[in-house]
């Protein structure tokens, strides 16, 4: 049905970047076939509902939702028996689904749950859909981390301070993690002529830390996540090949972050 577009997964597809990226990359290419991807197919679907209602015929892309949580081995099973037996292939995995611990946990549980789904997740997700992606003429696998991950940022004086208060080891470690591991992916999968990133979205309006959290991102100037989404749609249009080239994480405006 689709096989002729390119087909697109993004991982948490029904908020805040996620949802932003399905619809920049709708707007973006009648070519282009977005799948999804959502733990909850009700979430799902309204999502595209709420986006049919947003952005009507400037969609151009078609978009299916797909079941897929990052946790439950038998789902990303599943995901790409999908695939496979729909498309034959995959053009373009972008690994947005994830999590950030803000209720107060223990240590241990707050670790487990950010490297669960932040890292091991899309690394398993990632290498269970390589087969399909290597069938793809031109392949792209995304990692949406974050500057909160990066070890140099970490350390260096100049940068907002703001940002510097920040805790939230878990999450951080967890980014520095899908750092390297967009890095080995690059290395590995050099030779089947893929390009992996690791790409900084920005501190964005979202609901990653719950409602109040929300507020607080509105109220202190945070991105509109249609921004990342923006980037995200050009990074897959080949726009930001130059970057991809380079050895950091690839930002949102231009160029790319330290690792
Ligand atoms: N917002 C920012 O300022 C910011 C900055 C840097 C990086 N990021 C990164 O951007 C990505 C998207 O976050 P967001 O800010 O857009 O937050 P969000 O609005 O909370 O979206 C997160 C998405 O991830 C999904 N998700 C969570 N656990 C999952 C699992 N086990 N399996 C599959 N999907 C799962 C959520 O699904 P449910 O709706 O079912 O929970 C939701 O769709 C994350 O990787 C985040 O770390 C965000």
């Amino acid at each position: 049905m689709a096989s002729d577009k390119t087909i697109i997964l993004v991982t948490g597809g029904n908020s805040g970047i996620g949802y932003e990226t399905v619809a920049a990359l709708s707007k973006a290419s009648a070519k282009f076939h977005i799948l999804l991807g959502c733990r909850s197919v009700e979430k799902g679907e309204g999502a595209v509902d709420k986006m049919k209602k947003e952005f009507g015929s400037a969609l151009k892309g078609t978009i299916q939702v797909i079941q897929i949580d990052l946790l439950d081995r038998k789902s990303i099973n599943t995901l790409k028996e999908k695939i496979e037996s729909q498309f034959g292939r995959l053009d373009a995995l972008i690994n947005n689904g994830g999590v950030l611990i803000h209720t107060p946990m223990d240590i241990l549980e707050a670790l487990r749950k950010s490297f669960e789904t932040n890292v091991f997740g899309p690394m398993i997700l990632t290498e269970t859909l390589e087969p399909l992606l290597q069938k793809s003429a031109k392949p792209y696998i995304i990692y949406i981390s974050s500057e909160q991950g990066s070890v140099f940022q970490r350390n260096d004086p100049n940068v907002d301070i703001m940002h510097r208060r920040l805790r939230g080891e878990p999450y951080r470690m967890s980014k520095a993690s899908i750092n390297m591991l967009a890095a080995c992916h690059r290395y590995n999968y050099a030779e089947w002529g893929c390009r992996v990133l690791a790409f900084n979205p920005g501190w964005c309006v979202s609901n990653l830390t719950g409602p109040e959290g929300r507020e607080m991102r509105l109220k202190h100037g945070a991105r509109d996540p249609k921004e990342p989404a923006h980037a995200l749609a050009d990074i897959i249009q080949g726009k930001r090949d130059a970057d991809i080239e380079k050895n950091g994480m690839v930002d949102v405006d231009e160029g790319v972050l330290p690792w």
